[in-house]
């Protein structure tokens, strides 16, 4: 079929952007896109960390203005004075950074600004009924009453799609909505998805699980340093097409580590509970021992749920423990506060960077800086010298993408950001590093240089415990696959384990 044959059966877009750039400062981060969305499809943007996707999507959905161009709604011009404004045209996004406001119940979250008035007060009864059919329809057993701060990132980020759900817009462009969620529940949200575009809404779809994303995309464009370079149908492309167009060249994350012997015990997780704090008795980790040896790669694999992150949490000194004992070296640290554990050589990177990672209003170079800062401590001084040497070494090697170490924070990119919080705890040269679902957000390129740099880590002494939800990040980078589900080991497997028993084991279907 041609092109233009193709063109005519797709109809034609409902929203488009005609040549737009996007200026900050100096830097231009859209250069003249093209860019159409179709009605009853799924549009997905690829491109790596830094592209300008989410730039895009904040122009189409009134977040920001364009510095040049157009943006053509049913054929005409126009222009979001707001999101409130493109929203009642019919366009709502999800954000790449979480909105929620954390004491906020889930109710008052989803209809935050649009609140449903009945003779003259807020029907709360009624808001509280759609908010709880709305979970439903995700599959998800959340209370409408919760706060937000309560729940696990993964639960925030489904409060954070039903609230799009809720306004009925013809499109909705999901800027990364499955970074946090399980297989299971990504499931979920693609049935919601084609249940969308049954009903003719159109769909922007952007995501750094690339074969998640093709599995539900009808059309996919790539973004490369602020200008489209390419696009299909979902038919005439695969995997390798999309890394290719993304990074210019074919490769996979590679294998564990070899060639070197482990050292001794570094970390011990002796027999551990950890309190379930939305549930009164219950243990999200529930007498859980691992031990890590120095050099070791340990991949911990599970569901959302399963206790991963509370484990983690309470290792880094995070939480407190309702059981056991943790070990450094075979010190006992389990009565260290986080900084003490930091110093000791234990250190986390967290699941929330919004929350734990980064302090928004810090310079990129400062949040580089902050984990170690004793260490630049010289007499009563500061040693700037040494500081800097090892923000530039840090944005070095964690490849971010920034006008230098005097940016702030918020200038950069998602995954820019999530690089700086791994940067942050790699510059205070641990002897145990934790990373929670560490890969999220960031581009294929930058996942194969974090491996990389991990793997050299642990070639060095260092042994890493990192916690996933993608199978082939286990595969591509553990020594030793421990299985996560309700709080405790439930199977442990080594580097050579098909995948689909991985999944089983924690049981999922082994089809996702
Ligand atoms: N408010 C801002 N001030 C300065 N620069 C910005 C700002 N917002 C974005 N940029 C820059 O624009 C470029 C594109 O960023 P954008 O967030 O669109 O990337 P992305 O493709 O969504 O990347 P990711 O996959 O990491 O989310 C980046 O270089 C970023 O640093
Ligand atoms: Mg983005």
């Amino acid at each position: 079929m041609s092109a233009q044959a193709k063109h005519a059966e797709r109809g034609a877009a409902i929203l488009s952007a005609r040549d737009v750039r996007k200026h900050y400062g100096g830097v231009k981060a859209l250069k003249g896109v093209d860019f159409d969305i179709y009605p009853g499809t799924v549009t997905t943007l690829f491109g790596e960390n830094g592209a300008g996707k989410s730039t895009l999507m904040k122009i189409l959905s009134g977040v920001e203005q364009p510095t040049e161009g157009q943006i053509v709604l049913d054929g005409e011009p126009v222009r979001f004075a707001s999101t409130v404004d493109a929203r009642e045209r019919g366009i709502s996004i999800i954000h790449q950074e979480l909105s929620l406001a954390p004491n906020l119940s889930v109710r008052d979250n989803i209809f935050m600004g649009r609140e449903l008035v009945r003779n003259g007060s807020v029907d709360y009864a009624e808001e509280a009924r759609q908010a709880a059919a709305l979970m439903a329809e995700l599959e998800e057993d959340i209370d409408p009453l919760t706060p937000v701060g309560e729940l696990r990132v993964g639960q925030q980020q489904i409060v954070e799609i039903a609230r799009s759900l809720s306004v009925n817009s013809r499109i909705l462009i999901m800027d990364e909505p499955t970074s946090a969620l399980s297989a299971t529940e990504v499931e979920v949200l693609f049935k919601v998805i084609r249940d969308l575009t049954s009903r003719s809404v159109a769909l922007v779809y952007i995501s750094h699980h690339l074969e998640e994303a093709l599995e539900i995309t009808d059309y996919a464009v790539v973004l490369r340093d602020g200008s489209m370079t390419a696009k299909a149908e979902r038919s005439e492309i695969d995997l390798p097409w999309i890394v290719r167009k993304m990074v210019g060249e074919n490769f996979d994350l590679g294998t564990p580590p070899t060639g070197y012997e482990f050292g001794d015990v570094a970390l011990s997780i002796e027999s551990v509970s950890v309190a379930d704090v939305s549930v009164a008795g219950r243990s999200a980790v529930d007498k859980l021992s691992l031990d890590v040896q120095a050099g070791e790669i340990v991949c911990i694999y599970g569901l959302m749920g399963a206790g991963r992150t509370e484990l983690l949490e309470a290792v880094a000194g995070g939480s407190p423990l309702s059981g056991g004992r943790v070990l450094l070296n075979g010190r006992n640290i389990s009565g260290l506060s986080i900084a003490q554990r930091i110093e000791a050589g234990l250190c986390l990177v967290p699941e929330d960077r919004q929350r734990d990672g980064l302090v928004q209003t810090m310079t990129v170079g400062r949040n580089l800086s902050l984990a170690s800062i004793g260490s630049f401590v010289r007499g009563m001084l500061l040693s700037r010298r040494a500081e800097n040497d090892l923000v530039n070494d840090a944005i070095r090697d964690v490849t971010v993408k920034t006008d230098g170490p005097h940016a702030m924070i918020g200038s950069l990119s998602g995954g820019n950001q999530q690089k700086v919080v791994i940067g942050k705890m790699l510059t205070t040269q641990p002897k145990v590093i934790l990373l929670d679902e560490p890969s999220r957000g960031i581009d294929i390129g930058a996942k194969a240089e974090v491996f990389r740099l991990l793997a050299e880590r642990a070639k060095q002494g260092t042994a890493v415990v990192y916690s996933t939800s993608e199978v082939n990040e286990c595969l591509s980078i553990a020594h030793r696959i421990v299985v996560m589900g309700r709080g405790r080991i439930v199977a442990e497997f080594g580097p050579d384990v098909p995948k689909e028993q991985i999944m089983a084991a924690s049981g999922e279907s082994a089809a996702a």
